[in-house]
């Protein structure tokens, strides 16, 4: 019998890769599994899902078709499922160290989009619709080191390191946008922040709760950002995570055509 190596599983790519980067991709059948575990929120066409070493996204491919089927069973008429799809895909953010999984990532979740409209529901897309999907993933599935909240260089396939294989990042750090919703009119509003000050917010949110001894700590949400609230919240000891650029709201088949606010860029 022939003997399997390790390489014949499609979750290891290459030896140096799970050596280097950890990385050992889930099969489907766990992710199945896993996600079974959280129903409701793997499924639920607005809630938001972050994963911070996504490779190439096995669980945002598995809560993406989950969000899909919710869609296409809850709503018959066509404008209302691309445009809950816009939402769905909108709730679902990666971050990943290396360019190609991120590339790969992207590719995937707007194959499974096609997959649903074209192959699955014989329905017609039009590529104002698909150009709006493509836009937000690229903005959602971020390249960025999860730990330094940096940008890193990748060439040829590979990091770019220093002599000491330190890796080498961009100047940029890297960011995240909030897609903030109007479900009356079907605007969708973009608002851009550092990721680092999203991580900052939400760490010493749990902070407090975990002081104020909270027995069931709520499920923190990525973005609080209000503009009554102060940056600093005193009486809570949090800081808040301060937008750094807004786009203008839109129609959403049209947001990849959002405009800077005048005053923001
Ligand atoms: C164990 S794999 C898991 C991939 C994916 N979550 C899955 O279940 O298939 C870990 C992934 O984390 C990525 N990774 C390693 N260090 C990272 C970092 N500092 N920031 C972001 N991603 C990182 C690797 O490139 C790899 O794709």
């Amino acid at each position: 019998m022939k003997k399997v190596s390790i390489m014949d599983l499609k979750q290891i790519k290459c030896k140096n890769r799970v050596a280097d980067y950890g990385e050992v991709l889930t099969p489907d059948w766990l992710v199945h599994k896993m996600l079974c575990m959280i129903p409701d929120d793997a499924t639920r066409i607005n809630s938001r899902y972050l994963e911070n070493s996504s490779g190439e996204g096995a669980f945002l491919l598995g809560v993406l078709s989950r969000k899909l089927d919710k869609i296409f069973n809850t709503y018959t008429d066509i404008n209302d499922r691309k445009f809950y799809t816009v939402v769905g895909v909108s709730n679902i953010y990666g971050l990943e160290l290396l360019a190609d999984n991120v590339g790969i990532s992207r590719k995937r979740m707007l194959d499974l989009v096609k997959e649903y409209f074209i192959h699955r529901y014989k329905l017609k897309t039009d590529i104002q619709f698909l150009k709006t999907i493509e836009h937000i993933i690229n903005k959602n599935i971020i390249n960025m080191d999860a730990l330094t909240y940096k940008i890193p260089i990748f060439k040829n396939g590979k990091l770019i390191c220093d002599e000491n294989e330190n890796i080498i990042y961009s100047d940029e750090l890297g960011k995240i946008s909030e897609w903030e919703i109007d479900y009356k009119t079907r605007h969708i509003q973009r608002v851009e922040y550092f990721y680092k000050d999203v991580v900052i917010e939400q760490k010493d949110k749990f902070e407090l709760q975990n002081l104020l001894k909270e027995v069931e700590p709520t499920q923190l949400s990525l973005f609080e950002y209000n503009q009554e609230d102060d940056l600093f919240d005193e009486d809570n000891f949090v800081r808040v995570a301060k937008p750094i650029r807004k786009y203008e709201k839109i129609i959403y088949t049209s947001l990849y055509n959002a405009h800077v606010l005048k005053g923001e860029d």
